[in-house]
């Protein structure tokens, strides 16, 4: 019977790709203005939890199905590890908390920094 899992934790002894997990992290190179919604403050962060380890249709690409275009090897190929995939949901919850703080300091300097 099909269980779902609403649960993730890291394996007991997690092997991370920190390359990887860097890397997975540039979400703004698709999610930018015209092209996706910016992610950002104003979404709940639950639906990246959710885009990333339940359905782990993001990033997009690293998780194919066997008849997802670009798979041709019959089977589910993965390119991130659960636990990878645990690693890069917490960076960018810890990249959210850090954006949040800054806010305030953003919107009242005088002049655009880099
Ligand atoms: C290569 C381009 C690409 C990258 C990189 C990417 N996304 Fe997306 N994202 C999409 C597309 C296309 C959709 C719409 C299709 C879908 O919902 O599956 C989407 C949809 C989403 C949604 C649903 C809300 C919306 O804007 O439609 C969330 C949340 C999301 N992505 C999170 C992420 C996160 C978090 C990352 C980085 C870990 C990421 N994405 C990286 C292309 C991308």
């Amino acid at each position: 019977m099909y269980t779902p899992n609403y649960s993730f934790r890291m394996s007991n002894n997690p092997q991370i790709d920190a390359d990887k997990v860097i890397a997975a992290m540039s979400c703004e190179g698709c999610h930018i203005n015209g092209q996706r919604w910016p992610l950002n403050d104003s979404m709940d962060f639950a639906q990246v939890q959710f885009k990333i380890l339940v359905d782990q249709s993001m990033p997009l690409g690293m998780h194919l199905n066997p008849l997802d275009p670009g798979n041709n090897t019959g089977r589910v190929v993965e390119k991130l590890t659960p636990d990878e995939r645990f690693a890069l949901t917490n960076c960018l919850e810890a990249e959210f908390e850090l954006e949040r703080e800054k806010e305030k300091e953003w919107l009242t300097q005088e002049q655009c920094q880099n």
